[in-house]
């Protein structure tokens, strides 16, 4: 049965619904409350009715996240999450190397990228030109790249890592290898020999990419917050810089800083990432209290419940997402070898 539009009732009913997930207390306000519900009511009929599902990143609108989403979380659970989904469409509500990952483990789903341009400054940061010309330079070092990046820079690694498990399958690769190869951020690079008690231009060669809203924040500004807020929890992205998070409580991937405020009790606690998960953070645990800092992710934030709804009533061309079969062939291995390497299925 096709989708109609819905009487003011219906609206009525699913802003209060939406109200009730967590928005109302993030600040939406009745009228944006409607406008929301207007979108999120066609949204979810138009899923059942297509047979979609739509995952979305922590950094995705609050009335993405808590209005339409069927699975919210980090780029390796979205990952995984959504090749496991029995849906035959996909709505990617996140960024283009997301959705390119999606199609490339599910290349028999449609995947839909609502925002087209989305893109993600570290992924622009390096081609697969440079991957080959750091393997000519570093002959025989293994080359472990961020899921952040294209399908043909994923196709010339041999293994790819995400935030929530770089430290675990760099250890790895440092069983049987003097030097590695870590692109494209150098920000995280930095943090991993650290944590790894490597040397960046030795043993640990990375490229020169930067994450355009993590690379930025003032470091000198935690000392003066621990002032102000008594006993506060500070946490930042692995993709912040060193200054940074050599002078905060804990460094992760935004899945592991939303499990560190779960499992920790502290007056209260900054997020120092892209604000979606501050606001996420909120809803998920109300009686804790959130110092803001934080910064927006102009493609994450590209994504809007219009996009959304046109992408599921009729996709244009651009928001279909096509990944020739030859390249995904060669980004599938790599990707296989990550859930391999941070599962403990193999050595490395
Ligand atoms: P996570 O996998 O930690 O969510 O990071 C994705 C990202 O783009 C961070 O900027
Ligand atoms: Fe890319 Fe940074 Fe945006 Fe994440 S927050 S998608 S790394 S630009």
């Amino acid at each position: 049965m096709a989708v109609t539009s819905p009487a003011p009732a219906d609206i009525e009913l699913e802003a209060a619904r939406l109200a009730d997930t967590g928005l109302a207390g993030l600040g939406y306000r009745d009228e944006e409350l409607e406008r929301a519900a207007k979108l999120t009511w066609k949204i979810n009929r138009l899923k059942k009715e297509k047979n979609a599902v739509i995952p979305a990143h922590v950094y995705q609108r609050p009335e993405i996240l808590l209005g339409v989403a069927d699975m919210i979380g980090d780029s390796y659970k979205l990952a995984k999450l959504g090749a496991a989904s029995p849906a035959t469409t996909i709505v990617f509500c996140g960024v283009r190397f997301m959705a390119e990952t999606a199609k490339i483990l599910s290349p028999e789903k449609e995947v839909l990228l609502p925002a087209p341009e989305a893109g993600c400054s570290l992924s622009e940061s390096i081609t697969a030109a440079d991957v080959r010309a750091l393997k000519k330079k570093h002959p025989g070092a293994p080359v472990a790249v961020y899921i952040n990046t294209s399908v043909a820079v994923k196709a010339e690694c041999d293994v790819v890592v995400t935030s929530a498990n770089a430290p675990k399958i760099m250890r790895k690769l440092y069983e049987k290898h003097e030097k590695v190869i870590f692109a494209p951020d150098a920000m995280m690079g930095a943090n991993l020999a650290q944590e790894l008690g490597k040397t960046v231009g030795k043993d640990l060669i990375v490229w020169n990419g930067t994450c355009i809203v993590h690379d930025n924040f003032d470091a000198s500004s935690v000392e003066f917050y621990r002032k102000m807020y008594p006993g506060v929890k500070i946490l930042a992205h692995f993709e912040c810089t060193p200054a940074l998070t050599s002078v905060v409580d804990y460094i992760g991937g935004t899945g592991d800083m939303m499990k560190w405020v779960d499992d920790h009790k502290a007056s209260s606690y900054m997020l120092i990432t892209e604000c979606g998960l501050g606001d996420l953070a909120r809803t998920k645990f109300p009686d804790k209290v959130f110092v803001p800092m934080c910064r927006l992710c102009l493609h994450m934030k590209a994504v809007t419940l219009e996009r959304v709804l046109s992408a599921l009533e009729r996709p244009s061309a651009s928001q279909r997402i096509d990944v020739p079969a030859a390249v995904a062939a060669r980004a599938l291995k790599p990707i296989e070898r990550m859930f391999e390497l941070s599962e403990d299925r193999s050595a490395a």
